[in-house]
């Protein structure tokens, strides 16, 4: 915790494993509003993600470490973590199932966002599953992190409406801009209740 324009701060870290817009705008939107945040480390499990960029840009610590190696980097993480007092972690993108001993750790303290209204549509390729099933709607949700892929307890979603003109193109688009919007908003508040 750190105080910031007089405003105490919890540190937060976010995990990415690609391009990173939900990163850009968990930072732009802390950095901007009086939130109860700031991202003070990004972590990636791959090396060219471009999100681990955005993150250098505004001078916020990165790391890239491939934890499919072994249980060491694991540890790597968590001193990761534990030396940047890290209140919450934010799962953006990041493309690996963590393992239970971490998931244990940090329990009630991992979220995530998902493109599609949990339960439905869980894993892969959401936008494609919607569009087949002539979907009227689709959405993204914020959700804990528990030992089962996108399961945890719902914290919020939005909505998002679907158009005879919409293709997974489109649909990924929408979503996405409504993932903007809402993943840092609801950080706050889950971090209002910690
Ligand atoms: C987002 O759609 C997110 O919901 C999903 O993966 C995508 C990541 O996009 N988990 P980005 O890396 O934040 O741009």
């Amino acid at each position: 915790m750190k105080k910031l324009n007089g405003k105490i701060k919890h540190n937060i870290a976010v995990f990415i494993s690609g391009r990173g817009s939900n990163l850009k705008s968990i930072i732009n939107y802390s950095s901007k509003r009086r939130t109860l945040y700031r991202v003070k480390v990004v972590i990636s499990n791959k090396q060219k993600a471009a999100g681990l960029l955005i993150a250098k840009k505004k001078g916020i610590k990165s790391y890239y470490i491939d934890l499919t190696k072994s249980k060491k980097l694991g540890n790597k993480v968590l001193n990761i973590l534990n030396k940047n007092n890290i209140k919450l972690v934010c799962l953006a993108g990041f493309m690996k199932i963590l393992p239970k001993y971490f998931i244990k750790l940090y329990k009630g303290k991992i979220i995530n966002i998902h493109p599609s209204l949990l339960p439905k549509y869980k894993g892969l390729n959401t936008h494609k599953r919607v569009i087949e099933n002539n979907e009227k709607y689709t959405g993204c949700t914020v959700h804990y992190v528990n030992n089962f892929l996108d399961s945890g307890k719902i914290i919020f979603q939005r909505k998002v409406k679907i158009t005879q003109k919409d293709n997974k193109r489109s649909v990924e688009k929408k979503v996405l801009k409504i993932e903007h919007k809402i993943y840092p908003k609801t950080i706050d508040k889950v971090l209002s209740n910690l």
